[in-house]
């Protein structure tokens, strides 16, 4: 028997052995020669767990032992399990598991026929698996290569595919594709080597969810902007990009649109969001969205002069894109952004004399206003005074003049008393404190009396435009 110089394998079994024992019986040599032929080697038996592994009821086995210590694989494996009275120590050189006796061993003549088990590597399973890209439709899952003859099988979703190994180096990239947006998926890799599968490693991985539908900007003011998108599920959250920084929000439980708004910012600029959904840490591609702040209200806006059916309204400029929407009577009037200095003057034409206007001013950037600001105005002369008492001509007062009229204010608003008496006015009027009931058109000549005096040169001037429109 010349078994010596076979006996070692450049091939000890890593990890794990798949083992398989033959229906066939063949004396020890010529098994070893099956077992190299058809798998890798003879079993090699290292530990009590890879005895019970290889156990099969009722029967004796030869291993790949030789010599009490020799492994035909080259295993150094010192584990040893022989039944009591075992080794024999006689020309007994071969060694069987005998599983009519939990598989302890036995030394036996090689020449012997029995079945025996041979074993076959059990590969490795591939190291780094995981997702490395995603798109809503696709997942690219990479791992690292093993060998060149080490192929792989994944598993997913009731299905296989094999995958060779490529011939270069470096990671294997496989793209699962047709998935749904926003899902996770399990897959299982197997390495594969001579249709032996490693016991595989599992992995989850997530397409990347859907863009935010309805992404738009809900409300603003001078100083934020409020934005919206439809909420798709609670188990997306949101990442806003803005101003460089990135904001995490999460969606509200319950339904409706998910809100945010940015505050502190600045009136009248236009801002750029990137919004992003996040499922399992995978973020969509984003969708963009500009908004502008309300612009702010135009400042200094006030009558710059008036005649009787005329009144020009003036107000400071913002900046070259700023326009403005002048409201009055119920209609609106453009005005749009100049690239003049100075500031801006509009005229409302066609007005009654006398009578006393509404003016709000918005100003307008990309179609957003700002809240805007009104001013009273009256056509015909702010300061136009009755200057004898018969009421005969007008005439506008300086600052002074009308610092003067003032001090005599009384003594003019009895000659107004008469005045309407003298005109037939139609209603009841009565000298004395409080002096008269209160007349359409007159109603600033109550107010007056019944204060005393009059308090302001506006309100003069009004109660004295109001005698100017009876007269006429
Ligand atoms: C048996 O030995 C093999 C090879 O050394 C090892 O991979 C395996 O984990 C061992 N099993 C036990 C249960 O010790
Ligand atoms: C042993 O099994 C192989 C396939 O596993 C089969 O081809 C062969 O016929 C079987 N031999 C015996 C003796 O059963
Ligand atoms: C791959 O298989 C070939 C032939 O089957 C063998 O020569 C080579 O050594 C094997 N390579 C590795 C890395 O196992
Ligand atoms: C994968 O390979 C195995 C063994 O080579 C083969 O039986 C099976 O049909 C292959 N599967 C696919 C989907 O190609
Ligand atoms: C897989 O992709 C990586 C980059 O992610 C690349 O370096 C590598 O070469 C690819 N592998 C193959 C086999 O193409
Ligand atoms: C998963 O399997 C089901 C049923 O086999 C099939 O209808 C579905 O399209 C598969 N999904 C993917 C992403 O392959
Ligand atoms: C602008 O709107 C925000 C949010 O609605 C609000 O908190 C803030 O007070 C408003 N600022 C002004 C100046 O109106
Ligand atoms: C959200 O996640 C929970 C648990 O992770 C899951 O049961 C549910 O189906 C998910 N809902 C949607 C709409 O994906
Ligand atoms: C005005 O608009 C122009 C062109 O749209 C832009 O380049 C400029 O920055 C804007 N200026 C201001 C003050 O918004
Ligand atoms: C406004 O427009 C004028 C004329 O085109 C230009 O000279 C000026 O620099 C502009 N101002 C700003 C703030 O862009
Ligand atoms: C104000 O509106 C009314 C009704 O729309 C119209 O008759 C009147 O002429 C308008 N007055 C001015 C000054 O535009
Ligand atoms: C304009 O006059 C009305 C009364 O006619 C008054 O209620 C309102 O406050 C005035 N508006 C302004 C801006 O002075």
């Amino acid at each position: 028997m010349v078994l010596v110089l076979s006996i070692f394998f450049p091939g000890t079994v890593g990890g794990s052995p798949s083992y398989v024992v033959s229906n066939i019986s063949l004396n020890w040599m010529e098994a070893q020669k099956f077992c190299r032929k058809y798998y890798f080697d003879l079993a090699s038996v290292r530990n009590q767990s890879e005895n019970d592994r290889i156990s099969i009821l009722g029967s004796f086995l030869w291993i790949g032992l030789y010599r009490e210590k020799l492994w035909s694989d080259g295993s150094t494996s010192l584990f040893r399990y022989w039944a009591s009275g075992q080794p024999t120590l006689s020309d007994h050189e071969c060694v069987t598991a005998n599983f009519y006796n939990s598989g302890e061993w036995h030394d036996a003549h090689c020449s012997l026929p029995y079945p025996f088990i041979c074993y076959k590597p059990i590969p490795p399973n591939a190291g780094n698996f995981g997702p490395s890209a995603q798109d809503e439709t696709s997942i690219t899952l990479q791992w690292d290569k093993i060998n060149n003859n080490i192929s792989f099988v994944l598993q997913f979703n009731g299905t296989e595919t094999n995958i060779s190994a490529p011939q270069g180096n470096g990671p294997i990239n496989h793209t699962v594709s047709s998935l749904s947006a926003g899902t996770k998926y399990t897959f299982i890799l197997f390495s594969v080597l001579d249709s032996i599968r490693s016991n595989g490693v599992q992995i989850t991985a997530v397409t990347a969810p859907e863009n935010a539908e309805g992404f738009s900007s809900s409300s603003q003011n001078e100083s934020s902007i409020t934005l919206q998108w439809d909420k798709r599920n609670n188990n997306y959250s949101y990442v806003l990009f803005f101003n460089g920084a990135e904001i995490f929000i999460n969606a509200p439980h319950g339904d409706g649109p998910v809100t945010h708004t940015l505050s502190s910012l600045t009136a009248g600029t236009k801002y750029t969001f990137l919004l992003t959904t996040v499922f399992e840490n995978v973020r969509s591609r984003g969708v963009q969205l500009s908004a502008v702040t309300a612009p702010q209200n135009p400042s200094n806006f006030r009558p710059l002069s008036q005649d009787e059916t005329s009144i020009t309204l003036q107000w400071d400029k913002i900046n070259n894109n700023t326009s403005f929407v002048l409201q009055f009577n119920g209609t609106e009037t453009n005005i749009g952004a100049t690239d003049r200095d100075g500031p801006l003057t509009h005229t409302v034409t066609s007005l009654t004399a006398g009578a006393k206007y509404t003016f709000t001013l918005f100003s307008v950037f990309e179609n957003v206003r700002s809240n805007g600001v009104s001013i009273n105005a009256t056509t015909g002369g702010n300061y136009i005074v009755a200057l004898d008492m018969n009421l005969k001509t007008y005439g506008r007062l300086s600052d002074s003049e009308i610092q003067a009229l003032l001090a005599e204010v009384r003594v003019y608003c009895f000659f107004i008393l008469f005045c309407f008496i003298n005109i037939s006015f139609p209603y009841f009027l009565t000298c004395g404190f409080p002096i008269l009931t209160v007349v359409p058109s007159a109603w600033v000549v109550a107010s007056v009396f019944h204060q005393g005096y009059i308090c302001s040169a506006m309100r003069c001037a009004e109660l004295l435009f109001v005698i100017k429109y009876l007269k006429m």
